[in-house]
């Protein structure tokens, strides 16, 4: 599936972006530049530049911005590769399939059948819809819940008769492989070998991808029968995963980002009815208990969610268990609970839309308000019950990404439950700090030991020059487990200098050096220009920082808390977190100074950047030692000495400089 480097360059070439963004919004010139009303954001009057000369995009508006590859990621909700296949295709950009591996070339071929198959069911039940059975049936169900003939269309929804196979039938004679309606899970074989349709006597809600095809099916029985299940549905196939998609989401994105909020409800009715009350914003989760991947796929469009829940019991619990999620991907979340034996879907039929709007926006809670009315009843004369909530509003209210929302929440929360904001605090840095525990633990593993015999015994170590009671393994030595045996290991020193620029660069990155006209993030980019991370992660964020700084804009930590890679936002948080919940003391002892390093910041920055050059030299001069040791012949070790030479009074000299700024 991967494109090749010259194509991508090719493609990005290609793409013009008043041409690119031209298809989605229209454009006035306005000076050297082209304006519009922004597609990411509602406006009335235009703050969407388009530069020709420059080849990007900025909203001066939402701060979206970007190259035409960019664009399409963010308007059409796709990745990177299926942008660039996208713009391939509209400049008629062949992208060769040769990279296909035999089974990969099945694999695609199969998939593609699937969906070929989902889209002649998906026509299949819509004709059945319009038979003379299927209109006394299936239509008048429908009709009875008030949806309209566009709403019918605009969903695909169809009909599936009581016959056992007609579907499969009508499939197999138009030349479907047997195989692939299994796989699609449309026909079920059974052990007698008879094949019949999974979905009969039913009305039908056809799925959508992002893209709009349709990837599975919903079901629902049009009697009360207690027997059978009310939605029958696709089981998981190669081209639908549930935990991935939400209903809704093709027909709702376009509105999910125009409005920048997004309705979650639970069921198909919900999103169909409120769709054709006007309210389109809207997708369900369908059943089953909302997922990470769910709201990743929101976050697309928009950061704000708001749960819409029935009022019983199951509908709180959900809502309360998705709530946590949802703050956990950096998202906002307001929750609403419809009246007891309301949904959304009858809610709105009964009240109509003007008023449902209305109902929504008077009885949108935040996540806290909505808990401690939750539990007000029970903690109001039992402190010990009382302390648990406490502790698990904490517990949600950690997983907030932004810190400042993250105390506004905290003031609000010592308000409603009467506790002291210091009390709160204390059990947040608690948790922070296991979190943070958590998270070596889960990127040590990922790291690879280091070698047994590094450093070489005979190299002169680092550590010996540190004073008495100082070291640079950290603390607290993480078990980590290596296939059957648990060994000790931590994370190398190259790893903390790397931290320390990364860290400086995020805080400071955009602040300028006293006396000089370069910001922090000019002199690093400068000084680093040859020097590679070893670890992926801080390389990935410094080639982040590069692309940018490269095109004139410095990043702030903002710009990494919403960065769709949770490892990169994780790596955010701590950083910005730990800055106060962790002790001096603790920074003393791996050296790396950070409550006060704005004070100055022009030592503070040559100090980070030549620690880590100093420690690139240790690594340099580790590695031709064992090529020195390796080699038989002597003048190819005569001149790996000459270089260790070299490398040894680069050394010198750093550790000279660092000896006189630092303490
Ligand atoms: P509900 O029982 O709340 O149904 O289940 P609903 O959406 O209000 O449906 P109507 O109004 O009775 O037609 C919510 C969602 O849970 C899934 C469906 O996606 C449904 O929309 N569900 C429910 C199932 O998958 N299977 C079931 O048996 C029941
Ligand atoms: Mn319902």
């Amino acid at each position: 599936m991967r494109i090749p480097n010259e194509l991508v360059q090719q493609i990005q070439q290609a793409a013009d972006v008043l041409d690119v963004v031209g298809d989605y919004v229209s454009l006035k010139k306005r000076g050297s530049n082209w304006i519009a009303c922004c597609p990411f954001h509602n406006e009335k009057t235009p703050s969407f530049a388009v530069s020709p000369a420059k080849g990007i995009y900025k909203c001066f508006g939402c701060g979206k911005s970007g190259d035409p590859v960019k664009f399409v990621m963010d308007i059409e909700g796709v990745s990177f590769a299926e942008a660039l296949r996208h713009l391939a295709r509209k400049y008629n950009i062949e992208i060769p399939e040769v990279e296909y591996t035999p089974e990969e070339t099945q694999r695609q071929n199969e998939i593609d059948s699937l969906y070929i198959a989902l889209n002649f069911a998906k026509d299949f039940f819509k004709q059945q819809l319009q038979t003379p059975d299927g209109q006394a049936i299936g239509l008048s169900y429908f009709k009875e819940r008030d949806l309209r003939d566009g709403t019918i269309d605009a969903f695909d929804l169809g009909y599936s008769s009581s016959a056992w196979d007609a579907f499969t039938k009508e499939a197999l004679s138009k030349h479907y492989n047997l195989d692939i309606l299994q796989k699609a899970g449309l026909t079920i074989v059974n052990d007698k070998g008879r094949q019949y349709d999974r979905f009969r006597d039913r009305v039908i809600f056809p799925i959508h991808n992002l893209s709009g095809r349709v990837i599975a099916f919903g079901a629902r029985i049009m009697t009360n029968d207690k027997n059978q299940p009310k939605y029958l549905n696709s089981p998981e196939t190669e081209v639908y995963h549930k935990s991935r998609i939400l209903y809704g989401i093709y027909q709702a994105k376009n509105a999910i980002r125009q409005v920048d909020n997004c309705y979650l409800a639970e069921g198909y009715m919900d999103v169909i009815s409120l769709h054709q009350a006007g309210i389109q914003n809207v997708v369900a989760s369908s059943g089953t208990s909302l997922t990470k991947e769910q709201i990743q796929l929101i976050s697309r469009f928009t950061k704000n969610v708001t749960m819409l829940y029935d009022g019983d019991a199951a509908g709180i619990k959900a809502s309360i268990r998705g709530t946590d999620l949802v703050l956990e991907e950096g998202l906002n979340v307001k929750i609403v609970i419809f009246p007891d034996n309301d949904d959304p879907d009858s809610y709105v039929r009964k009240v109509g839309s003007v008023a449902f709007q209305e109902f929504v926006k008077n009885n949108s809670q935040d996540f806290i308000t909505f808990k401690v009315k939750l539990y007000s009843k029970e903690i109001q004369n039992d402190p010990y019950r009382k302390s648990e909530v406490i502790k698990e509003m904490v517990a949600s209210n950690v997983k907030i990404p932004d810190p400042i929302q993250r105390s506004v929440f905290r003031r609000q929360i010592a308000h409603l439950l009467d506790v002291d904001e210091q009390t709160l605090i204390t059990e947040e840095n608690f948790l922070i700090k296991k979190e943070r525990v958590d998270y070596q633990k889960r990127t040590e593993k990922q790291q690879t030991p280091p070698p047994d015999s590094y450093p070489p015994e005979s190299y002169h170590s680092f550590e010996d020059q540190l004073p008495e009671g100082v070291s640079f393994a950290p603390e607290e030595t993480y078990a980590v487990e290596t296939g059957s045996k648990v060994t000790d290991h931590s994370r190398s020193s190259m790893s903390y200098r790397e931290e320390g620029v990364i860290r400086l660069i995020l805080h400071y990155g955009d602040q300028v050096l006293e006396g000089t006209e370069d910001t922090v993030c000019d002199f690093v980019m400068r000084e680093l220009e040859d020097i590679a991370f070893q670890t992926p992660l801080y390389q990935q964020v410094l080639d982040i920082f590069r692309s940018e700084w490269m095109n004139g804009r410095i990043l702030k930590s903002e710009d990494f808390l919403r960065h769709p890679d949770p490892q990169i936002q994780d790596m955010t948080i701590t950083m910005l977190t730990e800055k106060y919940t962790i002790s001096d003391n603790w920074f003393n002892k791996f050296d790396i100074r950070v409550a006060h390093e704005s004070d100055n910041l022009l030592e503070e920055t040559y100090n980070q950047v030549l620690r880590l050059k100093q420690e690139v030299v240790r690594d340099k001069i580790a590695e031709n030692f064992k090529a020195i040791q390796a080699t038989k012949d002597i003048n190819q070790q005569l001149q790996l000495l000459r270089v260790q030479k070299q490398y040894k009074e680069i050394e010198r000299q750093i550790a000279n400089i660092l000896g006189n700024v630092i303490r």
